[in-house]
Order: C-alpha cells, then sequence, then structure tokens
C-alpha cells in the first residue's frame, strides 16, 4: 500500500498561530494529506500538483467532501471562514520546498509479490494489440477495452489524477502510468496485474519509456528533476535539473523517448536548455562547456551514457514535436513563439512562423501533395496550422470552430479529428478535416454542451473513438468512414484512450 511517511513540522513554524490555516491542517487534514502537504493516503496539496483546481471547487470540496472517496466534508466541523483560509493556504508554496530524496523513492516501491508467471499468453481472447487503455478521470480508474468487440474486459483503480499519456513497452505486453503525484505503475496488460508502483517526486509530469523497455524515465517539477528507473521501477539515479554551474534549477515540463537514437529529451521550464540523455552504452563522452585544451578532454568528459548532453538556447522551450528521424525538434517558448532545434548540432536551425500558440505535443503528420506536412491545434486561436516538414513553411491556417487542444489520425483514414475544447461555445463540437483538400468536411455535436475530445483510432483505422469527458461521460465509436456514432461505452469522465498497436508502432496519426 501506500508508504507512509515522516511529519516535517517545521515547515509549518509560519502561520501556526492558534486557529491559523497550518494549525487547522495539522488537527484535520494531515493524517491524510502529509505533515508537509507531501500527500499520503490522500493527495498532495502544493501549488505545484494543485493547478487544475480553481480554489473555488476546493472550498467546495473542503466543505462538501468527494463522494465515494475517504475526503469527507469538513462543513460540520470547521467554520467558513476556516474552510476559506484553508482553501487559500494550500495554495501557498511550502518553504523550504518540500524533498523527496532517492531513499524516499526507494521506501516507496511496491512490488506485487503474487505477480503471475510470465508466461506468454493473455487471459483473454482477441488481439492483444488492438486493446485500448482508457484513463478514467472522474473516479480514477483505467479500463481496458477490447477494441475488435469495442467492449470493456477489464477496469482497476488508478493512483490519483494520472497525468501525460500511459507508455507501453516496445512488445505491447506492459503498460506505465505516471501520476500528477509522482507514482508510477507497471501493469501488465496480458494478465491484468499490477506488477510494481514506486513514487518517484511530489510532482511529476510525464514519464517514458526507451525504445528497448530497459528505461523508464520519469519528469518531475517537484522536486526539479528527473528520475531514472529500469523497466522494473527500481531506481537507478536522479538527475537534478540544474544549470551547468549549478546556480540555477528548473521544473522539468516533459521527457519523451527519441528511439532511432536511443536517447530521451527532457524539455526544461525554467532554463534555457534542452536534455539529450542516451541509453546507448556507446555513446560518446559529454563535453559540458567550451573545451580548449584538447589535451584536456579525456580529464573532463562525462561519459554520455545515462548522462544529460546540454543544447543552450536562448528562451526555454515547453512543448515539442520531433521530425520521424528525430534529429530535429519543434518547441513553442512560453511567449508562444516556435522554433526549430537540430539535435545532432544542438543548436537553432529555424523560427516557425506560428503565433497561435501551437499544442505542438499533440501534433500529427501525414503525405500531402508528395510531402510530409505537421498538422497542429492552436490553444489560443481557433485554426489548425499545416507546416511543411522540409522547409518548415506554412501552408495552411484551417479555421475552426474554437482553440483546440487535441488532433488525430490514422494512416488508413483520409480524416484528420480535431476539438475546441478550449472554447466554452464549441467545446462540445469535433470537426473533421479532410487531410487532401484541407478543408473541415463535418462537424459532430452528439451531446451539445458537454465536452467531447481526444480522439485515437482503432488499429485498423476503421473507428474513432472519442472522449465525452463529463463524470457520467462516455466513449463515443464514430465509423471512421461514414462518420456516424456507432456505439458508446459508459465511462467515468474518460479524458485519454491509447491503443497498444498505435503507440508502439508509432502511428503517424497520434502522439507518442
Ligand atoms: C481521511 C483522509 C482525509 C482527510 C482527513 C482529509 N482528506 Fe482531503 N482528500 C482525501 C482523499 C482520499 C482525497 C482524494 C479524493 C478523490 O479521489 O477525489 C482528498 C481530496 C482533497 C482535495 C482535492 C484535491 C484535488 O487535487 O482534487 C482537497 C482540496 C482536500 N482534500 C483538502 C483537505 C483538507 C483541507 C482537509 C482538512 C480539513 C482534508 N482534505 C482532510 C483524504 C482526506
Amino acid at each position: 500500500m501506500l508508504g507512509a511517511w515522516i511529519a516535517c513540522e517545521q515547515t509549518m513554524a509560519d502561520e501556526g498561530g492558534a486557529g491559523g490555516p497550518a494549525q487547522l491542517f495539522a488537527q484535520h487534514c494531515a493524517s491524510c494529506h502529509g505533515a508537509d502537504r507531501r500527500g499520503g493516503m490522500g493527495p498532495a496539496l502544493l501549488p505545484e500538483n494543485l493547478e487544475r483546481l480553481r480554489q473555488g471547487e476546493a472550498i467546495k470540496v473542503i466543505g462538501e467532501g468527494r463522494p465515494a472517496t475517504q475526503m469527507q466534508g469538513f462543513a460540520p466541523t470547521l467554520s467558513d471562514a476556516q474552510i476559506r483560509a484553508l482553501a487559500g493556504w494550500i495554495y501557498t508554496p511550502v518553504f523550504p520546498a518540500p524533498q523527496w530524496t532517492s531513499a524516499d523513492i526507494k521506501a516507496s516501491r511496491v512490488e506485487n509479490k503474487e505477480a503471475p508467471s510470465l508466461d506468454d499468453k493473455p487471459v483473454f481472447k482477441g488481439d492483444p494489440l488492438n486493446l485500448f487503455v482508457v484513463v478514467e478521470g472522474g473516479d480514477h480508474h483505467v479500463s481496458i477495452l477490447d477494441g475488435d468487440s469495442l467492449t470493456p474486459i477489464y477496469r482497476f483503480a488508478s493512483r490519483f489524477s494520472l497525468h501525460g499519456g500511459p507508455k507501453f513497452s516496445p512488445n505491447g505486453r506492459y503498460v506505465y502510468f505516471a501520476s500528477r503525484d509522482g507514482w508510477l505503475t507497471k501493469f501488465d496488460l496480458w494478465k491484468f496485474k499490477i506488477l510494481a508502483e514506486i513514487r518517484v517526486g511530489i510532482n511529476t509530469r510525464n514519464l517514458a519509456i526507451s525504445d528497448d523497455g530497459k528505461y523508464v524515465i520519469a519528469a518531475n517539477y517537484l522536486p526539479r528533476n528527473l528520475v531514472l528507473l529500469d523497466g522494473d521501477l527500481q531506481l537507478i539515479k536522479i538527475l537534478p535539473a540544474t544549470s551547468l554551474d549549478g546556480k540555477d534549477s528548473s521544473r522539468v515540463s516533459a521527457v519523451y523517448d527519441a528511439a532511432p537514437r536511443k536517447s530521451f529529451i527532457a524539455a526544461l521550464k525554467d532554463i534555457p536548455e534542452v536534455w539529450e540523455i542516451s541509453y546507448d552504452p556507446n555513446a560518446a563522452p559529454i563535453f559540458d562547456g567550451y573545451v580548449h585544451d584538447y589535451k584536456m578532454q579525456e580529464g573532463l568528459g562525462k561519459p554520455g551514457f545515462l548522462n544529460p548532453r546540454r543544447i543552450q538556447l536562448a528562451a526555454p522551450l515547453d512543448d515539442f514535436f520531433f521530425n520521424a528521424s528525430y534529429s530535429e525538434v519543434m518547441g513553442t517558448s512560453r511567449e508562444g513563439m516556435g522554433q526549430v532545434i537540430s539535435l545532432d548540432v544542438r543548436k537553432k536551425i529555424a523560427d516557425l512562423p506560428l503565433a497561435g500558440m501551437p499544442h505542438l505535443g499533440s501534433g500529427i503528420t501525414w503525405k500531402w501533395k508528395g510531402r510530409m506536412v505537421m498538422a497542429t491545434t492552436n490553444l489560443k486561436e481557433g485554426r489548425v496550422s499545416i507546416i511543411d516538414m522540409e522547409t518548415w513553411q506554412p501552408i495552411k491556417e484551417i479555421p475552426t470552430c474554437g482553440p483546440g487542444f487535441f488532433l488525430r489520425s490514422h494512416e488508413n483514414s483520409r480524416y484528420a479529428f480535431v476539438d475546441s475544447m478550449m472554447s466554452p461555445a464549441c467545446k462540445d463540437t469535433l470537426q473533421v478535416i479532410d487531410k487532401e483538400s484541407l478543408t473541415v468536411v463535418k462537424n459532430l455535436t452528439p451531446e451539445p454542451g458537454k465536452t467531447l475530445a481526444h480522439v485515437e483510432f482503432t488499429r485498423d483505422g476503421r473507428y474513432a473513438l472519442a472522449s465525452l469527458m463529463e463524470n457520467k461521460g462516455a466513449i463515443i465509436v464514430f465509423d471512421g468512414v461514414t462518420l456516424k456514432e456507432v456505439k458508446r461505452i459508459p465511462m467515468s469522465k474518460p479524458i485519454g484512450k491509447y491503443n497498444v498497436w498505435n503507440k508502439i508502432n508509432r502511428s503517424e496519426g497520434t502522439s507518442h
């Protein structure tokens, strides 16, 4: 079960006056949420972790609780003013920042002792590569959906608030999840069993798995680092996200597997660097900084294997998209400016003419009139941008209903689906883009007023599955040719769904 940890009372020194929020917290909340708010049986309550919870919602949760969970309402015990004070206080940072050391990481690891034998027979009939893993945010569960019959075949409780997409081992048998509060889970899709769990941080963004399945790496906001593990979730090492001189540190926005390069690429949020961490045992040594004295090289070089190689930039980049060979990466800065970086020369090679805050992380590619194009939604403007991947020049801007988050297609489909999730008026509508004419050919609004987003195709591209992201929501299945609804599968706020085949084969129609 959950690792328990030791209270660290001194962080409560401020605001610790009788009746103040710190004291109320220690008395009523710390037993579940941790004395320094790092979390425990209940989720962490720190500003980084509460980014997606509005303060008004926090007030409501503290007063009324969350039905069917251990979080009971405190309205009978605490006054309105006390509840408000607590709700305000949990959004203030803890000083000094809470730590999560390698000892904490190791102590947290849970292994399923009754782990199944590793024979290679799934416990279900059907195509193990056409399974969908559906993350249900409503009650924090994961459903496994058979992509042939389009029916759920297994469901289990996940850690609180899974973050970033789950990642599959190269053969598609294992799937790894990361939770907002730092828990990684390894699940066996053939036996329907959790194999191991480990808490790698206090606030985690996402994880990546190496192309050979040997390494798993997690990107953390808190502490500011990357955590490298083996495929069984045993800690290998922590890579603190600091500048070369050690003076500055950074949150890590995301980490990706760059399979053809045998390396992980990490995006740092607060220092203008991109990191490449090679998992090739033969990687060339790393020479940080400026080496002029060649005689000294041997003394100065760091092993290239599992150490960060730094690419210095003018500004930090947040959101990434790679070309097919992973030699180039497109990124956007906080101001929304795009640029292209060569990972081989390790510097910027082009500016990207995109101004609407492109959401590169969910960009897709396809062949259009003989050339590869990349398409991305924009988080601030209602349009899909199409870019030529040879010249990095814009080809077309397709107007959509509103700013969107996800864009999805499949090699076998002539259509791409885009949402307008960021727009209150259009969040209920999926728009279908014809990949040849580059125009919107259909609007789908099966449930007016309810958020509809995040499409993933079946392995063969025949059906498109979309999420009706309500607590009493559903996966809505559309026929990939007629665009008619063919089925509805009830789900508790299905956030994302991930098809094993499309992910392990890096389908050009989906993000990786
Ligand atoms: C018995 C254990 C327990 C106690 C005591 C408790 N909580 Fe919780 N709390 C939880 C659990 C479990 C959840 C997650 C519920 C869910 O699944 O949505 C939660 C959720 C929350 C959330 C929502 C977090 C999010 O990210 O959605 C807030 C805010 C919160 N608690 C504040 C408090 C405060 C303030 C107190 C003290 C007044 C308190 N809790 C006491 C167990 C507890």
